[in-house]
């Protein structure tokens, strides 16, 4: 932190809606600080499709550097058709993951006042669950190449808990193209993330959190982290039950009020997230936050939305959740919890038109900030 109050904080606006929702994310994180006694100073980043095609730039060392003095990022989102998937996806948004070592994903899925959802709930239960989700290792290490012949790939990655180098070398015979990608898991990766869903289950009042796994099709792997999270659970006195990442999202589609903490290795946390975020209301009202020891980066869970980007149909619900669990994460917990009310507050109180697109209604993405800032002041 710059000095009290006073907060320093990158903005990505990113890709197709990104600008549209973070505009009023920033707006109602402004209000709040004039309301509350803070004040951000905001620094803009181009980073995102238009800048690469525009300069070939994707994330400059400097630019990471810059970050490394601040108290937090704001992302909206990344990734655009006219790039090649995975170059301002895995160039950006994973390359901050990992640089900062954000090894927690939390991603809450929570049903909101009258947001319609698909499935019929009882009157007596809600939809509350958070998605722990690891962060840096897993599928997403980055090791994997595509090949026309054998595979003879060199690797050196970096993260905050190791660097791992390394050669792989692969032949098919009869050879033909072919590709790999690799997933690790780390004891003291397995450990940090578990103990942290451990707290967030107490910190909810529970005894027991699922975990995500994999280990009847993916042993080594999955029954890794079996192992692993069960031994880390039973220290923090939690009960951890397993459940095979399969079974679970059909669970979660039937009876999803039975779920409080799931702990994922990160892709099914990816996937897992998105599940949830349909089942309590949409992707425009599912935010997350990537923390780690240092600076953290809040953004949805939602993508760049392509479809409807310009349109005037963007769901900033997420985006401004985002805000308040980045205000709440350095320390602004008042002015987070305001948000948190003024949202539920509208998505209660408006008219059906005044609803985001998304939710029934016509209100495009300012309309809703509006609504939801009036609330706030
Ligand atoms: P997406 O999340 O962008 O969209 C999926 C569906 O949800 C679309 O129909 C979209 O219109 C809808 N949707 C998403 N956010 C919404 C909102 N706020 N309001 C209303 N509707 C919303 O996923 P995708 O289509 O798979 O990905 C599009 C691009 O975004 C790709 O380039 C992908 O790599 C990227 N992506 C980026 C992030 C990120 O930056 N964190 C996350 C996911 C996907
Ligand atoms: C997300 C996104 C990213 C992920 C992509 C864009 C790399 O889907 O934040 O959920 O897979 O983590
Ligand atoms: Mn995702």
């Amino acid at each position: 932190m710059t000095s009290p109050g006073k907060y320093k904080i990158a903005q990505i606006a990113g890709d197709g809606i990104g600008p549209e929702v973070i505009g009023e994310a920033r707006k109602i994180a402004d209000h709040s600080g004039k309301k509350h006694g803070f004040e951000i100073e905001w620094k803009d980043y181009p980073f995102g499709a238009s800048h690469y095609l525009k300069t070939g730039e994707i994330l400059p060392e400097t630019a990471i550097k810059e970050m490394e003095d601040m108290d937090a990022i704001l992302l909206g989102a990344i990734g655009d058709p006219r790039v090649k998937p995975g170059i301002l996806e895995r160039g950006i948004l994973l390359t901050l993951r990992f640089h900062f070592d954000m090894y927690t994903n939390l991603r809450p899925a929570k049903k909101y006042p009258r947001v319609p959802i698909p499935i019929r709930m009882p009157e007596d239960k809600i939809l509350d669950i958070l998605v722990v989700r690891e962060n840096t290792e897993d599928l997403y290490m980055g090791m994997g190449c595509a090949s026309d012949g054998p595979i003879s790939y060199e690797m050196n990655i970096k993260r905050g808990l190791y660097e791992l180098s390394g050669k792989l070398d692969l032949k098919l015979t009869p050879s033909t193209p072919s590709a790999v990608q690799l997933g690790i898991a780390s004891e003291k990766g397995v450990r940090r993330i578990t103990a942290r869903a451990c707290r967030e289950a107490d910190s909810r009042g529970l005894q027991t959190f699922t975990l995500a796994s994999k280990s009847n099709a993916m042993p080594q792997l999955y029954g890794f982290w079996e192992e692993v999270a069960s031994d880390e659970a039973e220290k923090h006195g939690m009960e951890m039950k397993m459940v095979n990442v399969d079974a679970l999202c059909y669970h979660l589609v039937r009876n999803p009020w039975e779920y409080g903490v799931i702990l994922c290795p990160n892709l099914f946390g990816d996937i897992v997230s998105d599940l949830l975020a349909g089942l309590a209301g949409g992707l425009g009202v599912a935010a997350g936050a990537n923390i780690g020891d240092r600076l953290g980066m809040y953004e949805p869970i939602h993508g760049s939305a392509p479809d409807i980007a310009g349109k005037g149909m963007a769901n900033p619900v997420a985006a401004i959740l985002s805000a308040s669990l980045m205000l709440s994460s350095i320390g602004e917990n008042e002015a987070a919890g305001d948000i948190e009310s003024a949202v539920s507050a509208y998505l209660q109180e408006s008219d059906d038109e005044d609803l985001p697109v998304e939710l029934g209604g016509n209100a495009t993405p300012e309309k809703a900030g509006q609504l939801i800032l009036e609330r706030i002041l």
